[in-house]
């Protein structure tokens, strides 16, 4: 009997990555309330950290994940997130920082040093879909840094300190940033560098490579990609995931109830 080889294949590790996601997930969820970080609550059955890191594992164009958590819980998130889910693509967990930006910061550390593009999504919006990966990638691989956002629908007011309306807002520039965001690595590295020397903090991405001068495109989003903040918000994801169940040839496998039975992460005070 003849037997017959396949061929040898590379471990992705040797490879460069050329588009690496990264997923901060290290706050401590204090508008939600409760004891577990937002993160880890459930959303049709499965952790929302856990939503998120599918969609960014079944990008084609995703390389390789980083994930940022709670320094505590980093063994957790290691055994019961990754390894638990087969979520292959996260070759990194680390521990995060006080505040996002450091988060962001000290994932951004792990990257290549040839990696073209690096996407940073926030753990917290597990509605985002494979075609705004793909939308907002393309578009900070044309442009150089593009982000997910939404046009304003409503009217906007601004309010003097004693509660009255000083004027009605032009809505028509107005959009809502969201995550995904992508970028040259060059220019996150450069806008997160330049802004811990400098004390400079803001609550998204893009802000800091605006600061630094360069252009970031915008791409549609769309309102279903929440992001979980407050308790009514996990009623409405459950909604929008039932709805896109519905919506769903008949015979895909509806997600299982995988909810961990070992300790689940504290938060800490
Ligand atoms: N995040 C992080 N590190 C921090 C703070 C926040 O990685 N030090 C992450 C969160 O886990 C979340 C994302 O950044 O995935 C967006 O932050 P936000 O919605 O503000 O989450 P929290 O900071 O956890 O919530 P809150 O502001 O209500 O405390
Ligand atoms: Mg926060």
């Amino acid at each position: 009997m003849t037997t017959t080889r396949s061929p040898r294949v590379e471990p992705v590790s040797h490879q460069i990555p050329s588009v690496v996601a990264l997923v901060p997930a290290a706050g401590r969820g204090l508008r939600m309330g409760g004891s577990i970080p937002k993160q880890f609550l459930s959303l049709g059955g499965e952790p929302l950290i856990v939503q998120s890191l599918r969609t960014l594992q079944a990008a084609p164009v995703v390389d390789q994940i980083v994930l940022a958590v709670p320094l505590a819980d980093v063994e957790y998130c290691q055994k019961e997130i990754v390894l638990r889910h087969r979520l292959t693509k996260v070759t990194k967990v680390v521990a995060g920082g006080v505040e996002r930006q450091d988060s962001v910061r000290y994932a951004l550390a792990q990257v290549h040093s040839e990696t073209e593009i690096v996407l940073i999504h926030d753990a917290v919006r597990p509605l985002m879909t494979l075609q705004m990966i793909a939308e907002v990638v393309a578009a900070a691989k044309k442009e150089g840094a593009a982000i997910i956002a939404l046009p304003m629908r409503d009217t906007v007011k601004q309010v003097r300190v004693d509660g009255t309306i000083e004027r009605t807002v032009d809505r028509a520039p107005l959009w809502l940033a969201q995550t995904p965001q992508a970028f040259r690595r060059d220019w996150i590295e450069a806008a997160h560098t330049k802004a811990h020397a400098e004390g400079i903090r803001a609550t998204d991405d893009a802000s800091l490579v605006e600061w630094l001068g360069h252009p970031v495109s915008v791409v549609e989003g769309s309102g279903e990609n929440i992001k979980v903040t407050r308790p009514e918000d996990i009623v409405i994801g459950e909604a929008i995931l039932a709805s896109r169940m519905k919506g769903r040839e008949l015979g895909e496998k509806s997600p299982k109830d995988k909810r961990s039975q070992s300790r689940r992460p504290r938060k800490s005070s």
